[in-house]
Formats: C-alpha cells, structure tokens, sequence
C-alpha cells in the first residue's frame, strides 16, 4: 500500500479561533465568546465559571479572533496556492442559529458558509466540516445548562438538518464533535458545562457525553437519509499512552486511560457502551439516564470513518511513582524522559503517532483520516521579512514520515491528513495569538493588535511540494 492519490491533504481551523465577527451579522454569543485570556482562563474551560457577562477590562480572543469573517477570500486563495485538497472547517452554531431555539436559521450565517464552500468549490478544494468545534449557543448554556439537558440533541439536529440539506451540493464529509473526548477534561471548553460544588462531575460529563452520543447517531442517520453520499466520522483527541515503565502497576495505569480515551469511539464506532465503562460506572456510582430506544439508536448509526487529532503520546504511572508531569493536549502526563518537548511542553512523538494508528485502526477497522496535527511555537519575522519556521516543518516532515510508514508497512486505511492549523489562529487552551500553528503567518499579537495581515511562511512553500509530490518530498 502506498498513500492513496486522492488522499485528502490540507490543513484545518475553527469557526471560534479563526473567524472573529463574533457579533456581526445577528450572530449570537456563543460559550467560547465569554471565554477571556489570562490566568482566570483555565478554570473557565473546565466548567468553575460563576458568570457569563463581558468584562470590557478583559481581552475576548474569540470576539476578534484572525477575521477569517472578511478574508475568507484571500484565505481560500491561500490554500488553493498551496495545493489543498481538503479544508476542514466548523461551523459557528450561532451564525445559524443565533440562541439555538429559534426556528428559522440566520439567513446571512447560512450565506456566509455557502460563500465559503463556493470559494473551496472554485478550487477543488474538499470541505471538511465540523459540526460543533468547541461551540455551544450561550443562550442554551444559561437556559438548559448546554449538554447537561438532553434537550440539546434535539437542538443540535435542528441545525444538522439545516446543514445537510442547504450545504448538499458542496459538503459530504462531516464530523459530528470535535474531540468529544474532551468534555472528560475541559468540559465548558467542550460541551458547554459548568459545575456547583456540591455536584458529582463525572455524573454530569458522562451524562452529557450520553446526549452528544445519541445525537451524534442520530446526526448520522439523518445525514444519509438527506444526501446517501454523506460520510460522517466522530472525532477524538487521540496519542496512545504508554506506561511510565514496566511496573505492571504503570502499565495498568495506562491501560486505563486508554481505556477512558477510547470511551467515545468504541461507541460511536462499534455501536455500544463497553464493558469496562459499564463496571468502571458501576464502581463510581455513576447512573446513565438512558430512553427505552437509546442502545438501538447507539447500535443502529455508527460512523463511516475516524477522524483524531494527534499532538503528542502520554506517558502514565502509576499514584506513587515521583514521575515528573508535562502539558499535552488534553492533560498533563508524567514526562516521558526519550521525548524532547515543545516551547508549551507537549511532548514531540512522530513515531506515537505510528503507534497510534497501528492502535486505532487494529481497534476499529475503518477508513480513518488525521483531521489535527501540528506544532504551537513563536515564529519571528526576520529582517528580511521572512518566516523561517524550520522547527515547524521538521516536526510536520518527521510525523509524515510516521503516516507513511504506518500506510506502506504496516497497512492502515488512511484517506487525509489536516495539519492544524492551515493559518495562524488563536490557541484554544491559552487563548494566545503566539502559540502558532499555520502555515500562513497572522500579524496580530496577544491582544489582537496588528494589521492581521497574512504573510507565507517556509513551511507554507514546503508543504505545497509535499502535496505536489504525494508525500514523496519531505
Ligand atoms: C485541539 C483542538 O485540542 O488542539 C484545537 O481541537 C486546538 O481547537 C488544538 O487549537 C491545539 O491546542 P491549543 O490549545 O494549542 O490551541
């Protein structure tokens, strides 16, 4: 096997990190609108949040964000010059439907993706769309508590039917959530929840995590019944965890968190809740309120494909071990003493990422396709005015490497990969403009001063011979 020819390669974004023009245009607020930088951050997106208003002293990274809103043109552009085959974007629920409980859309939201999808179309350019990335209406959060209430599956397919009917001619590969594992560790951030002290959270994440599952089915369902071409795929933060060391105790430890990882696609993929999430419920006294028809629907919809973002591997040991902990997508972990790290502290694993998908499709089986991979660093502007990003283009280079690898020898069924980001955006985690990811440079800083004038990048000519050459120029 080699790496097919119609292989998906492109880069991927956010409606909420990219966008900006959170308020234009009747767009609602949405729950990453009232999210600030800065050191009160981090609790926020894990659901200790005690008020939803704007605090005019405070800095909203969203509010602006990269103002993809008026140069999706130039932007589009961009992709085209550097051979995208696939744009995966999301869309912001708010543009279409402003609180989330009207009943007719937002015309000029659902005209702004249609012009997106025109620009791609011109191109040739696959659109890949998110149905929810990080982005719940806050008129929901504060009305029904978001993914808490199992209101919200009927909300959230009212603005899939919208979507797959009015995007038909131009989109056919869907993801239902963005990293819907995330809800476990940042759980405002990904669902739109927020606790009371005296709540049992994993209760709640578990419970909400039920309703995105069953509408995630349901999406699935729908999204054949409207258009028999559409492929949906689920979405999670993927990167295996290995055990600190061979203590059998580590390697229990890992095995656990991995467990916990798969959770969400061993369901949305296999069609059932897994015998070891059903004991591990049992044990923590977690009761999963589930209607007479939820394990049919669950067994009845899986998804065509799996999509994952890699950023790094996980090292876990066991409670009494002295291991040292890092930062990395999702959580932080014990330090894995072989991997260097990034300017974040992520650890830096091409070869994870083989593991990973070796794990992956071993597990399910099914076409998958990368839909994150990318490294967040400082990039400078040198005196001649260029970008040399090298660091960002040998971690790009050494993870292809790995995918190649794992298609040609080892055998997996990948059809894409979607570098994050395709242009500089806002961090989700920090909120920074100075972790970058793209392959196009944003002049902005920290507070959203600058020009936000778009610059090419080295890796932004690098990557347009990895596309030219399918992979073969790394
Ligand atoms: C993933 C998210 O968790 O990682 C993206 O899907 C996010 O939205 C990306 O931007 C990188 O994380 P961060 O926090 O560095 O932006």
């Amino acid at each position: 096997m080699t790496i097919r020819n119609d292989f998906l390669w492109g880069g991927a974004t956010s409606a909420n990190q990219y966008e900006g023009g959170y308020n234009l245009d009747g767009k609602g607020l949405s729950s990453m609108d009232i999210v600030p930088s800065g050191n009160t951050r981090s609790d926020i997106i894990q659901g200790y949040l005690n008020s939803f208003s704007i605090d005019n002293h405070l800095y909203y990274p969203t509010h602006k964000a990269v103002d993809f809103y008026h140069r999706y043109q130039e932007d589009i552009a961009l992709f085209s010059e550097m051979g995208f085959k696939a744009y995966r974007l999301s869309i912001s629920w708010t543009r279409i439907f402003p609180n989330g409980d009207e009943l007719k859309p937002n015309e000029a939201g659902l005209k702004f993706y249609e012009n997106i999808f025109k620009e791609c179309k011109k191109f040739n350019i696959q659109p890949i769309v998110t149905i929810s990335h990080f982005d719940v209406p806050l008129y929901l959060v504060k009305k029904i508590g978001a993914w808490k209430s199992r209101k919200m599956i009927d909300y959230y397919l009212k603005l899939c039917k919208i979507l797959f009917e009015y995007y038909k001619e131009y989109v056919e590969y869907w993801l239902t959530f963005n990293e819907i594992n995330m809800i476990l560790h940042a759980p405002f951030m990904a669902a739109g929840i927020t606790f009371n002290a005296e709540d049992n959270e994993e209760q709640i994440k578990y419970q909400a995590a039920h309703h995105e599952l069953i509408a995630s089915s349901l999406a699935t369902k729908m999204a054949k019944e409207i258009n028999p071409n559409n492929k949906i795929g689920c979405m999670f933060a993927a990167g295996s965890a290995y055990p600190y060391s061979c203590d059998p105790k580590d390697v229990w430890e890992a095995l656990k968190v991995n467990q916990e990882n798969y959770f969400f696609v061993d369901i949305q993929s296999r069609g059932k809740y897994p015998n070891y999430a059903l004991k591990t419920f049992q044990h923590k006294g977690i009761t999963i309120v589930m209607e007479e028809n939820d394990e049919q629907i669950l067994s009845k919809y899986p998804v065509d494909f799996i999509s994952f973002s890699y950023y790094n591997s996980r090292c876990i040991a066991n409670k009494n071990s002295d291991a040292e902990l890092t930062d990395g997508n999702l959580f932080a972990t014990a330090k894995n003493p072989y991997l260097k790290t990034s300017e974040w502290g992520w650890p830096i694993d091409p070869l994870g990422l083989r593991i990973t998908l070796n794990e992956v499709y071993d597990r399910y089986q099914k076409p998958m396709i990368i839909v994150e991979n990318g490294l967040g660093a400082v990039d400078t502007i040198n005196d001649n005015g260029k970008i040399k990003d090298t660091y960002r283009i040998q971690y790009l280079s050494d993870h292809i490497k790995a995918i190649k690898l794992a298609i040609e020898e080892d055998g997996v069924d990948l059809f894409g990969y979607t570098a994050w980001a395709a242009c500089d955006i806002i961090s989700a985690s920090s909120g920074e403009m100075k972790k970058r990811y793209g392959f196009i440079y944003v002049e902005a800083d920290d507070n959203g001063i600058g020009t936000f004038n778009r610059l090419k990048k080295e890796s932004f000519y690098w990557y347009k011979k990895v596309i030219q050459s399918n992979g073969e120029i790394l």
